[in-house]
């Protein structure tokens, strides 16, 4: 059975020529980047050539401003951690949205045990943060804004240049969460307005368990680690030399084809979306139609569990998600769908397909046929269905 992956928000899978970039520096080029002799050099050579395409793809005005990290969760844990200790006798007040990914809530919440005040903005039905919302809650002594560029759930992009903007004209940082856009749609630092930005190697078509966190020159933030002067003293540890020479390919192949891929994938997402609403009853999208990442499709199939669904699917070689891969085996409701205000049991019956670079109109294809007899057949199971 031919298996069609349609989960490429959870992860992607590693690039051919990522894998061939990385593997020399398994083997051969191992050096510890830190020394002085060549292996050493080669291996620094390596990693500062990465961090330039990493640089250039969220249009950095220098290199020396990308941070490589143990990826997006630590990014996440950095910036918002950083900020809130180094500027704690400025202020004490951290400006989030409900349906940030938990390694930015669980990070807030963390802060809010050790004195810190948040403040979760709601968002509207198609998950939008509204920028007056923004200014209605800012305080003299609000430190950050963290709002993601675009929801990993839903696929709703966030009006950031606009939040951005605000920051700045309040003298506050403001940190995106990009691990679900940087590589899939251009983005540029600058443009965006914001001083720190969180990207992820495994979302891109790079390698797991690296990542990159964008500080603009003169923020004030402490390290996330304590320990050698790796990463400007900022981020201590031996470097993942084979990881961010991976991260740093991936994202160099990203930006060779980035805006076709992303029309191609918006195409193919548009038409997905097309086509299940007219084949299946009693369903509805989650989400923006048209302000949404590419590759996203999030649908709710009223009187049908997810789970039941994706093992369906499953049984068909059909890859999807009912959620967040991180939070998949809690049975509470995805805290994304209840701040958008879809009710519980509409919350429950969520699918998420996320197309990738290796999925074609065939793989859609393939979906549509066997979808509408998964969902008749376990609604013919299911006492809501019968009860509606
Ligand atoms: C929006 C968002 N932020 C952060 C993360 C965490 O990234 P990582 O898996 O690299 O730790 C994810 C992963 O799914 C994500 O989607």
């Amino acid at each position: 059975m031919k298996r069609i992956y349609l989960d490429h928000a959870a992860t992607t899978p590693l690039h051919p020529e990522v894998a061939q970039a990385m593997l020399p520096y398994f083997s051969d080029r191992f050096g510890n980047a830190s020394t002085l002799y060549s292996y050493g050099q080669e291996a620094r050579e390596a990693v500062e050539e990465a961090r330039g395409k990493v640089a250039s793809l969220a249009g950095a005005r220098s290199p020396q401003e990308i941070f490589f990290t143990g990826g997006g969760t630590e990014s996440d844990n950095f910036a918002i951690g950083g900020i809130a200790w180094a500027n704690q006798k400025k202020g004490d007040h951290i400006i989030t949205s409900a349906i940030e990914h938990h390694a930015v809530l669980n990070t807030c919440k963390f802060l809010q045990k050790r004195g810190f005040k948040v403040t979760y903005l709601p968002v509207d039905h198609d998950g939008f943060v509204d920028p007056d919302d923004i200014i209605k809650v800012i305080t003299n002594k609000t430190i950050l804004i963290s709002i993601m560029h675009a929801n990993n759930e839903v696929g709703t992009l966030e009006p950031i240049a606009e939040i951005g903007k605000i920051a700045r004209d309040n003298g506050v940082y403001f940190h995106t969460d990009a691990v679900q856009s940087f590589g899939h749609i251009p983005l540029r630092v600058d443009e965006l307005n914001v001083d720190l930005l969180s990207a992820s190697g495994h979302k891109l078509y790079g390698p797991k368990g690296v990542g990159m966190l964008y500080i603009r020159k003169g923020t004030k933030i402490v390290p996330f680690l304590y320990g050698g002067d790796q990463e400007n003293k900022r981020r201590a540890g031996t470097e993942n030399v084979p990881g961010i020479v991976g991260f740093g390919k991936a994202c160099e192949i990203a930006a060779g084809g980035m805006t076709e891929e992303s029309s191609r994938l918006g195409n193919l997402r548009d038409q997905f979306i097309k086509g299940i609403l007219e084949k299946v009853e009693f369903i509805q999208l989650n989400g923006h139609p048209a302000t949404r990442l590419p590759g996203n499709v999030n649908v709710s199939v009223k009187y049908v569990e997810g789970e039941s669904m994706l093992l369906k699917l499953d049984g068909k070689g059909i890859c999807a998600s009912s959620g967040s891969a991180c939070t998949s085996s809690i049975l509470e409701p995805s805290h994304v769908l209840s701040a958008m205000g879809v009710p519980p049991d509409v919350a429950h019956s969520s699918l998420r397909f996320t197309l990738g670079r290796e999925n074609t109109e065939a793989d859609v294809d393939v979906v549509l046929g066997v979808l509408p007899e998964i969902v008749k057949g376990l609604r013919l199971m299911s006492p809501l269905y019968h009860e509606k």
